[in-house]
C-alpha cells in the first residue's frame, strides 16, 4: 500500500469514528486541522506524510474523553499504523506528536521538538481561534453543561493541568484561560500570522458580547 492509500484508509477510519461528535472535536475539526497542517507543512518544509498522519490521529482518543489516560491516543495510533505496515520510526514520530499536541493548561507547556510536532500543534491551535474557535468553545461548554457566561465566576490565571481538567468556569472564561493565550504559544511563523488575525477577531467579538450583555445601546 502506498502512502496516499494509507492516508486515505486512515482518513476513512477517523471519519467514521468521529462523525457526529457534538463537542467540537468531531471529524470536521480533524479535517480542518489536516488541511491547515498540510498548508503549514509546505510553508515550513515539514514531512508531509508524518504531518498528515499525525493531524488525522491527533484527537483519536483525546485525554478529555479518554478517562484520563494521556497515552490513549498513541496506543490507538500504534495499533492502526502497524496494521498498515508503516515503519517503526514514522510510527514513533506520529505517536510523539499525538501525545504532545493537546493543550493541557498554560503551566504545562511542553518541550516541542520536531518541525512536524510544531506544525500539527499549530494547526490544532489555529482551529481553537477565530470564528470557528468561538463556535467550538460554546459547543464544548454546552457538552459540559457550562453556562455561556457568569460574571460572578472569575477566570483563573496560570492553571496547571489538574486545575485545567477540573475547570468549571463559564464558556466565556475559556477565552481568558486558553484562547487568548494561544497566539503567544504558536510555534511557526506561518501560523503566527493567521493566529494574530483570528486573535483580533475574537477581541472584537468579546467587545460586542459585553456591550450586548450590559445592554449598552
Ligand atoms: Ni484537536
Amino acid at each position: 500500500m502506498n502512502k496516499r492509500q494509507i492516508i486515505d484508509n486512515i482518513s476513512a477510519y477517523v471519519k467514521e469514528k468521529q462523525s457526529g461528535e457534538g463537542s467540537g472535536h468531531d471529524w470536521w475539526h480533524t479535517k480542518r486541522v489536516l488541511d491547515t497542517a498540510k498548508y503549514l507543512a509546505q510553508k515550513e518544509d515539514a514531512d508531509l506524510f508524518i504531518v498528515e498522519l499525525a493531524a488525522l490521529l491527533h484527537d483519536i482518543a483525546d485525554w478529555k474523553f479518554a478517562d484520563g489516560d494521556d497515552k490513549a491516543g498513541s496506543k490507538v495510533a500504534t495499533e492502526l499504523l502497524t496494521k498498515y505496515d508503516v515503519d517503526k520510526e514514522s510510527i514513533d514520530h506520529v505517536c510523539h506528536i499525538v501525545d504532545n499536541v493537546s493543550f493541557k493548561g498554560e503551566a504545562q507547556e511542553n518541550k516541542i521538538s520536531t518541525i512536524e510536532v510544531k506544525v500539527v500543534q499549530d494547526a490544532d491551535r489555529l482551529d481553537a481561534l477565530g470564528a470557528i474557535g468561538i463556535a467550538r468553545v460554546f459547543a464544548y461548554g454546552g457538552s459540559k453543561a457550562r453556562e455561556i457566561y457568569n460574571p460572578d465566576i472569575k477566570f483563573q490565571e496560570k492553571m496547571d493541568f489538574e486545575k485545567y481538567k477540573k475547570n468549571e468556569g463559564s464558556s466565556l472564561n475559556h477565552f481568558y484561560e486558553k484562547l487568548l493565550l494561544l497566539k503567544d504559544l504558536i510555534n511557526t511563523k506561518s501560523a503566527k500570522k493567521i493566529a494574530e488575525e483570528r486573535h483580533q477577531f475574537m477581541l472584537t467579538y468579546l467587545d460586542e458580547f459585553y456591550k450586548e450583555w450590559d445592554a449598552k445601546y
